[in-house]
């Protein structure tokens, strides 16, 4: 059985005392209730420190939204994966949609930050997805395997043993367009798949997000998929109590 997790991605949003009192509702939450998904949430660099404390021996993990592709050295604006270890991060998101389109991320940088989390103990969670466009081109399958392609050829299928994936289709994030849970559920399924033919273990094992306007009126149905491991989410963790709904809901 796999575990199913769950990870808000708070993007550039709120201020100190707001990403601090959203932290705490969120962990009074799961400290109040055993019934839920593991969770964690990936916030700006800068609150790192701040919310590290937070969620000190909770039940909520900790994670990053990006992650320098190299290790150290004269990479202005860049923060390095042991850097991020100092702050308590377990995860960090890597090939984030908005990341490849508007900070020109590339399948090989994305794979570069992928090798510099691991090495450094931090789960990647690596996001892959299609846009409409793609879509409506039949190409879905052949983007997500591209994506994965990149990554495998630099870390190994082996690497996988301890990432985590998220699917999401860019035409989905932050629109309110939810995939259907059989829409997300195809490509999951195609997704593990397509790591079982390299190596079934993982496969069976790898935990696989889905990401896109996922909210607690649809998580639940999403969540039963047998593909779909739990979710990575945007707007909605930016509020205590819905986050908490879309833990609960697994
Ligand atoms: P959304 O964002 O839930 O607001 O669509 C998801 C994401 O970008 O990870």
């Amino acid at each position: 059985m796999r575990q199913s997790l769950v990870v808000g991605n708070w993007k550039m949003n709120g201020t100190l005392a707001t990403n601090k009192l959203l932290a705490e509702g969120i962990v009074a939450g799961l400290n109040a209730s055993s019934e839920s998904a593991a969770c964690a949430v990936c916030v700006p660099f800068v609150y790192l420190p701040s919310i590290g404390d937070i969620v000190k021996g909770s039940r909520l993990g900790l994670g990053a939204q990006n992650i320098a592709n190299k290790a150290s050295g004269a990479f202005t604006g860049e923060v390095a994966a042991s850097m991020l270890v100092e702050f308590g991060c377990q995860y960090a998101l890597v090939g984030h949609s908005e990341r490849r389109t508007y900070y020109g991320d590339t399948n090989q940088t994305v794979a570069e930050r992928f090798c510099q989390a691991q090495e450094q103990g931090i789960t990647p969670i690596l996001c892959i997805g299609e846009t409409l466009a793609q879509r409506e081109n039949n190409q879905t399958f052949a983007v997500v395997e591209e994506q994965l392609d990149v990554v495998i050829a630099l870390a190994g299928i082996h690497a996988f043993s301890k990432a985590v994936i998220a699917y999401e289709p860019v035409w989905a994030i932050g629109t309110g367009k939810t995939a259907t849970d059989e829409q997300a559920q195809e490509v999951h399924h195609h997704i593990r798949s397509y790591i079982a033919a390299k190596d079934q273990t993982i496969a069976d094992k790898i935990q696989i997000l889905y990401g896109g306007s996922a909210k607690p009126d649809n998580a639940k149905g999403l969540f039963a998929m047998p593909d779909i491991d739990g979710g990575l989410i945007g707007g909605a963790s930016l509020d205590a109590e819905s986050f908490l709904q879309i833990c609960h809901s697994i």
